[in-house]
């Protein structure tokens, strides 16, 4: 049996990664899951959910620690590992500190990388940093290059990256987060998660928040959690934020926003928690990747926290509204969305640009074309 092994390590790789770990059986393949473990607090308990375990654990996560030295830490241990196992294929997906130096660990050893999500650009070096640098990286050593969209697909053209399958032109797959929002969508108890939350009046409307981002750490994020406050006394909506882990977060939010009632300020939910609120909100707003993928799926708009996006398609299909992260912008754009019905409705006719949740099965098929030609 061909083996595959799958690298990652933050919780959006585990949410795309495990639809096509699940996918392996109906190709004959063996995954093997070597974790880096960036996230580990966040990454296991999905891990439960589409009832997948570990075989490898990098163990990398160190309080304070500098991208070199988390970059260096995954280096040299996923090279122990890969002599170890020795796979016919290393699978990365994205654009984390895991997914390029996993990545590169394969490469040193000459073995295939296939990645996930390949070809999102925003062409600045420096937004999302380091991401943008990472993705452009593997691009360029990568053997089989996998593009989510269209868009993708030309960026990836135009650097002349191929499928790595003879004879075949580079495939667009669609996003596996929606294949995972399609496995997840039916084990969600909805009135048993409105009795788990049931401090949070479902009566009124809820805006969704995420925000992670190293570029909007600081002054950016103030401004987000200053619309968010305002929001809630405004319009009385029921503010929703989970609390990313990083420091950096944590310390800002809960110093602008806790303790204020309507304000619910969360520990990072697991997956099929944020599934059900994604359902439930009346807009979602975010900094994260993404989120601007899964959002559209249930028709809800994304007002998206960042001066650029690799995500176009999104913006270009009127899914998303790419706003920056001035507080009278974000105010201004998410008051006319609740006070403007039509403008509202036209976010639930778009037809999701991210894919039909089968990209799993689309990836899966090239790797074997790839292997057994
Ligand atoms: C990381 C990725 C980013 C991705 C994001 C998804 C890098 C450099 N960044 O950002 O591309 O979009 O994940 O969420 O790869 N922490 C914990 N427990 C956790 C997670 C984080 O304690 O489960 C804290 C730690 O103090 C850690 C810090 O957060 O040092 C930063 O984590 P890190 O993985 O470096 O960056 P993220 O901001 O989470
Ligand atoms: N997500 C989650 N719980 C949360 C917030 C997000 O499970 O509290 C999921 C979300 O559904 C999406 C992914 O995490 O699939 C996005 O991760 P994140 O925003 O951390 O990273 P990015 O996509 O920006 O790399």
């Amino acid at each position: 049996m061909k083996k595959i092994m799958f690298i990652f390590g933050t919780r959006p790789e585990a949410i795309k990664m495990a639809p096509v770990i699940l996918e392996c059986k109906n190709f004959g393949f063996e995954p093997v899951i070597c974790l880096s473990g960036q996230h580990k607090d966040m990454v296991v308990p999905f891990m439960d959910f589409f009832k997948l375990k570990a075989d490898h654990d990098l163990n990398v996560m160190k309080p304070n620690q500098s991208l070199a030295e988390l970059t260096a830490n995954i280096l040299a241990n996923a090279h122990k590992v890969l002599e170890a196992v020795k796979p016919d294929v290393v699978m990365v997906q994205g654009d984390t500190t895991t997914t390029f130096a996993g990545a590169l660990a394969a490469f040193y050893q000459k073995i295939p990388v296939a990645h996930i999500e390949a070809g999102l650009r925003t062409f600045d070096k420096h937004s999302p940093f380091p991401e943008e640098i990472n993705r452009q990286m593997v691009s360029t050593f990568a053997e089989l290059h996998f593009p989510p969209t269209e868009e993708t697909k030309k960026n990836l053209e135009k650097e002349g990256r191929t499928s790595g399958v003879v004879g075949t032109e580079l495939i667009v797959t669609g996003n596996t987060s929606i294949d995972a929002l399609r496995m997840a969508k039916d084990l969600i108890d909805d009135e048993a998660m409105m009795k788990k939350y049931s401090s949070i009046d479902f009566s009124k409307k809820i805006v969704l928040v995420t925000t992670h981002r190293r570029e909007n750490h600081g002054e950016p994020l103030k401004d987000i959690c200053r619309t968010l406050k305002k929001l809630h006394h405004e319009h009385g909506a029921e503010i929703v934020l989970p609390v990313h882990l990083n420091p950096n977060v944590k310390s800002v939010v809960e110093n602008e926003l806790g303790g204020v009632k309507g304000i619910h300020l969360l520990n990072p939910l697991e997956y099929p928690d944020f599934v059900f609120f994604m359902k439930k909100s009346y807009l979602i707003m975010t900094d994260s990747g993404g989120v601007q993928e899964e959002g559209p799926y249930f028709g809800k708009p994304i007002l998206v926290m960042r001066d650029n996006t690799e995500r176009p398609e999104g913006v270009t299909a009127g899914t998303s509204l790419l706003l920056g992260t001035k507080l009278e912008t974000l105010y201004q754009k998410a008051s006319e969305l609740f006070t403007d019905v039509n403008q509202y409705q036209a976010f639930q006719k778009v037809v999701n640009p991210y894919g039909d949740g089968f990209a799993s099965h689309k990836i899966l098929a090239a790797v074997k074309r790839f292997l057994e030609p």
